[in-house]
C-alpha cells in the first residue's frame, strides 16, 4: 500500500524551480532515501509533504490526506525532524517533549511514560531537566528526534538526521531507523548526504538534481540502469590453468575475465549465471576458496548519476 503518493509535484521560489514534476510512491514499512546535492529540492519536498509549503502544481497524499489542505491532520499523524529543528530553548528537554505531547493529544500518564522512554533511548536522561538552549548541537538533534517520534507516528520524515551527531549517536540513530521500519513497520522518508548510511538503510532511493528525479529504485536497480551486469571475485588455491581460463570466458553469461594468478574477477550478465560457473569450474578441477559477487556501491552510483549530461541515465 502506498503511504505517500506524489505525482507531478512542482514548486518554484521566484526563478528557482525547487521541485520539478516530481512523481514518487512510498510503500508501507519502507525506508526511502532521498539523495542529491545541496539545493536539489529534498527539504522543499519534505516541507510540501508536511503542508508547510503549498505546491504550484501536482498531487500529494500522505496516509490518504492532502497536505496542502489537511496539513494539520498530516502533521498529527506523522513525525518530522526538520533540517534545522527549533526547540524551546528556555524549556528543559523534558518540558520540550511534554509540550509536543500535549499537542498530539496524549493523555498525562501515557505522555509521562513516553517522555521518559524517549529521554532514556536518546541518552538525554541525565540532562532531562536542563534547558535545551544550553545543549550541544548533537544533543539538540537527539532531542528533536525524540520529539519527532514521541507520538509513535506511522510515517516519519527525517531531514539529515545524523548531521552533526558524534559517531556513536549517529550509529544509534541509524539503528533506530532500522528498527522503526523493519520491526515496527513505520515508513521513513530519509533525506541524507551520507551515502554509506543510505546504502545500509534504504530499501529504495531517489536521486534528485535541480528539483527533478535523476534516478529511482533499489540499489541494484540503480546499478543496473548505469552498468550492465555485475562481477564476481574468485579466489583459487592455485592459479587457474591458461586453457581453463580461456574456456571460462566462453561460458554462458560471462562477459570478460580479469585478474591474475589466484584472484580472478569475472564479469557476468546476471546473478543467476554464478552458480553454473562455480559448478563448471569445480568440475574442471579448479580449487575455489572464495566466491564473492560484487555490485557497485551507492557512492559509485551517485557520482556516476551526477555525471549524466541530460540528467537521466541512458
Ligand atoms: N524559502 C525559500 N525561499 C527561496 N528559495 C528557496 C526557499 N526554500 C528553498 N529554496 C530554494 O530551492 C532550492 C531547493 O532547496 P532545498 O532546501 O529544497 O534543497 P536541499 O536538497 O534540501 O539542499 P541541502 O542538501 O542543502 O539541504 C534551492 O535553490 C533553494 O535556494
Ligand atoms: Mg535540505
Amino acid at each position: 500500500m502506498a503511504v505517500i503518493e506524489i505525482s507531478g509535484l512542482s514548486r518554484a521560489f521566484g526563478p528557482v524551480q525547487a521541485v520539478r514534476d516530481l512523481t514518487l510512491e512510498l510503500n508501507e514499512g519502507e525506508v526511502f532515501g532521498v539523495l542529491g546535492p545541496n539545493g536539489a529540492g529534498k527539504t522543499t519536498t519534505v516541507r510540501l509533504l508536511n503542508g508547510v509549503l503549498k505546491p504550484d502544481a501536482g498531487r500529494m497524499r500522505v496516509l490518504g490526506l492532502d497536505p496542502a489542505s489537511q496539513g494539520k491532520e498530516v502533521r498529527r499523524q506523522t513525525g518530522v525532524l526538520t533540517e534545522t529543528p527549533s526547540l524551546y530553548e528556555r524549556l528543559s528537554a523534558r518540558e520540550n517533549l511534554r509540550f509536543s505531547g500535549t499537542l498530539y493529544g496524549l493523555g498525562r500518564a501515557e505522555l509521562e511514560a513516553r517522555v521518559d522512554a524517549q529521554l532514556d533511548f536518546f541518552k538525554l536522561g541525565p540532562r532531562a531537566d536542563d534547558k535545551a538552549g544550553g545543549f550541544s548541537k548533537g544533543m539538540k538533534q537527539r532531542l528533536a528526534l525524540a520529539r519527532a517520534l514521541l507520538h509513535g507516528p506511522k510515517v516519519i520524515f527525517l531531514d539529515e538526521p545524523t548531521a552533526g551527531l558524534d559517531p556513536e549517536a549517529a550509529h544509534q540513530v541509524t539503528q533506530l531507523i532500522e528498527q522503526l521500519s523493519h520491526q515496527a513497520g513505520r515508513t521513513v522518508f530519509l533525506c541524507t548526504h551520507n551515502l554509506d548510511e543510505a546504502q545500509r538503510l534504504c530499501d529504495r532511493l531517489a536521486v534528485l538534481r535541480q528539483g527533478g528525479v535523476l534516478a529511482l529504485g533499489s540499489l541494484a536497480e540503480l546499478g543496473r540502469t548505469l552498468w550492465r551486469g555485475l562481477w564476481v571475485e574468485m579466489d583459487m588455491q592455485t592459479a587457474l590453468r591458461a586453457d581453463l581460463r580461456r574456456d571460462l570466458t566462453r561460458q554462458p553469461g560471462v562477459q570478460r575475465v580479469e585478474g591474475e594468478a589466484t584472484r580472478l574477477v569475472v564479469h557476468v550478465s546476471r546473478e543467476a549465471d554464478i552458480p553454473d560457473l562455480v559448478s563448471w569450474l569445480a568440475a574442471q578441477g579448479a580449487r575455489l576458496m572464495r566466491v564473492m559477487p560484487r555490485r557497485h556501491t551507492l557512492e559509485e552510483i551517485y557520482f556516476e548519476l551526477q555525471e549524466q549530461p541530460e540528467g537521466r541515465p541512458a
